[in-house]
């Protein structure tokens, strides 16, 4: 059958959340994802009716409207691209493509949710899956992270891994990458992580750069903070094989007075979950970069996660969802 003839297809990737050890993860402490499946972003690929042959792609929640020959730097040509060059190396013979492709997600921009990510694992799945190719878990990884390089400057691959595995990561950058086997527990600390969107965000890449001002101003005290939220990851992975959920909510706490010290939080943030803790969360801290996109709170069953997520957007949350 020709390309032209074929029937769209479609694959999606989950979203994340950092439970503890952003930042410090930059500089090789340890840190803990937890993949988010409640949210999905959704590419399709379909036959494009034109010629001459293009790839065109479409990201409605952006607005977004391109063709990779014209914009090849853009993360979604890229990786597009990327994969259909992978999918060329196993079959030399696959011609060049007319397709459009279509990038729509649950996640809102910028929530730190790994919205990048997911849709780099989405179109990398979505491509071999048009191809006919078999695109193993690993590679649909490592395509994903090279395009973080462009979201991020010098992610650390968490992101990438956690999402294209969606099973719990314990991560140390360039050394250990292991996948935690616990679904109980993680399916039961979910139901009772609530998210809260604060509206508003601040690139990765940027805060980043904050962390890193910071070290290299005194690498002494931002040694020791690292090597403490490297601490609170190691007790936290215990904490979470040993379904802990008190320990958990404490060292979120932790985790967050920590990233206040880095100068990743911001009022918004320290807000929401000062309001958790008042309703009764066992911890909360902020996820993912800071300085807006999402705190996680902890509620002591998934009944008190329905009402943790009413009492924080009587606090001013944007959105909230249950992990
Ligand atoms: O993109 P975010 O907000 O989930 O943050 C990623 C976590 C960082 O540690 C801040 C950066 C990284 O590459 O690990």
């Amino acid at each position: 059958m020709s390309f032209s003839d074929r029937a769209p297809v479609r694959a999606t990737a989950c979203g994340k959340l950092i439970l503890c050890g952003e930042h410090a993860v930059v500089y090789g402490r340890p840190a803990i994802a937890l993949p988010v499946t409640t949210v999905r972003t959704t590419v399709k690929i379909e036959a494009r009716g034109e010629t001459p042959p293009r790839i065109e792609i479409q990201a409605p929640n952006i607005k977004s409207h391109f063709y990779a020959d014209t914009d090849p730097g853009r993360p979604l040509s890229r990786i597009v691209c990327n994969t259909y060059e992978w999918c060329r190396r196993l079959n030399p013979a696959i011609p060049a493509q007319n397709i459009v492709v279509t990038v729509t997600s649950d996640m809102p921009v910028g929530s730190h949710l790994g919205t990048g990510a997911a849709a780099s694992v989405a179109s990398a799945r979505a491509v071999a899956a048009w191809l006919e190719i078999n695109l193993p878990v690993a590679d649909a990884s490592a395509l994903a992270f090279e395009v973080e390089k462009i979201h991020h400057g010098t992610p650390s691959g968490i992101d990438n891994t956690v999402i294209a595995y969606e099973q719990p990561l314990w991560f140390i950058k360039d050394v250990v990458s292991e996948l935690l086997e616990a679904p109980q527990q993680t399916e039961d600390l979910l139901s009772c992580l609530v998210v809260a969107a604060v509206g508003f965000s601040t690139t990765t890449k940027q805060m980043v750069d904050v962390v890193r001002e910071g070290f290299r101003a005194n690498r002494l005290r931002f040694n020791q903070y690292f090597d403490d939220i490297g601490f609170v990851s190691v007790r936290a992975r215990e904490a979470l094989l040993a379904a802990n959920w008190p320990v958990i909510g404490q060292l979120m706490d932790e985790n967050h007075q920590l990233l206040q010290e880095l100068n990743v939080s911001c009022k918004e943030l320290d807000a929401l979950c000062i309001a958790a803790r008042k309703s009764g969360a066992l911890g909360a801290k902020l996820s993912g970069a800071g300085r807006g996109g999402n705190i996680i709170a902890l509620a002591r069953s998934s009944a008190h996660a329905a009402e943790l997520r009413e009492s924080l957007l009587s606090s001013g949350a944007m959105q909230v969802l249950i992990g």
